[in-house]
């Protein structure tokens, strides 16, 4: 069965784990989906492990809807989430509103939106408002990479955890359904996951979260330019697709790929014709 925000927010309530992933094209989220993945997250980091950009700040809103219908395709029971991007959602409220749709309508059923600013907490309110289910994201930002300055665990201190639970608070109250936490202490987190009734979905934000997001690029061992320490890598891809291609380079060249059986053929009389032929 489809599962939506809601049920998502219900899951904390009952004490089930969530379970999401990143996705970017039609295959992977259909087994992301068979093998029972809640959420499948459309994410801005397809800038750099699907585009080869160096930062989530370089994808288009055009770039992110391309993605997202690709991805919402395969899917039949997660619930998709699609990450607006960078200025896709800060220029005005009714730009936000009109982006988020054109997400929805790639068949997306919620989004994910960075940071908890008044002004931000603002677009969500009336992005949740308008009916499109919002997904909030605190702790590392990668969005707001040029003023952070760097990749910087967040919720370090008594006093930045407070900060970080006012923000989740804000969230909740302007209707997201759930929250992301990147890069925050494992004692944080809960902390945080106590204060609130939305679940908390951590990466790199420690086990006591309701739910656990990683991006799939890093569980499979695909994308090696670099690898966050919270990311458990359960594969190798890299390996697989490096040796898969060596050894299709190496049939080819010594004339043992293709087979008869993987060519077509004339019938007997029609191919002794063709070499009588001159
Ligand atoms: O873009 C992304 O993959 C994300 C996750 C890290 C949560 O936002």
């Amino acid at each position: 069965m489809k599962k939506t925000a809601k049920k998502i927010t219900e899951f904390k309530k009952q004490g089930k784990k969530i379970t999401a992933l990143t996705a970017y094209d039609y295959s992977s989220a259909k087994y992301f989906d068979m093998a029972g993945v809640d959420i499948i997250l459309v994410g801005d980091s397809l800038a750099q492990v699907a585009l080869g950009y160096g930062s989530t700040t370089e994808v288009t809103l055009e770039e992110m809807l391309v993605f997202t219908k690709a991805v919402s395709r395969g899917v039949q029971n997660a619930l998709v989430v699609a990450d607006m991007p960078f200025m896709s959602y800060q220029i005005s409220i009714e730009d936000a509103i009109k982006n988020a749709g054109r997400f929805i309508q790639a068949g997306a059923q919620a989004v994910k939106i960075e940071g908890a600013s008044p002004y931000i907490i603002e677009i969500i309110t009336r992005i949740t408002q308008s009916g499109i289910p919002v997904m909030g994201h605190l702790g590392f930002t990668p969005q707001y990479i040029n003023t952070i300055g760097g990749h910087y665990v967040s919720g370090k201190s008594v006093e930045t955890t407070i900060e970080l639970t006012a923000m989740a608070r804000n969230l909740e109250k302007a209707g997201a359904f759930s929250v992301v936490l990147e890069m925050v202490p494992q004692e944080s987190s809960k902390f945080i996951t106590k204060k609130i009734n939305i679940p908390t979905i951590g990466i790199g934000g420690g086990k006591f979260c309701d739910g656990q997001i990683l991006v799939s690029d890093d569980i499979l061992g695909k994308y090696d330019n670099f690898c966050p320490k919270f990311a458990r890598q359960y594969s190798s891809l890299k390996d697989i697709i490096f040796n898969v291609a060596k050894a299709y380079c190496s049939d080819v060249e010594k004339g043992n790929f293709p087979s008869v059986a993987e060519s077509f053929t004339l019938d007997n009389d029609e191919a002794q014709k063709l070499e009588n032929y001159s």
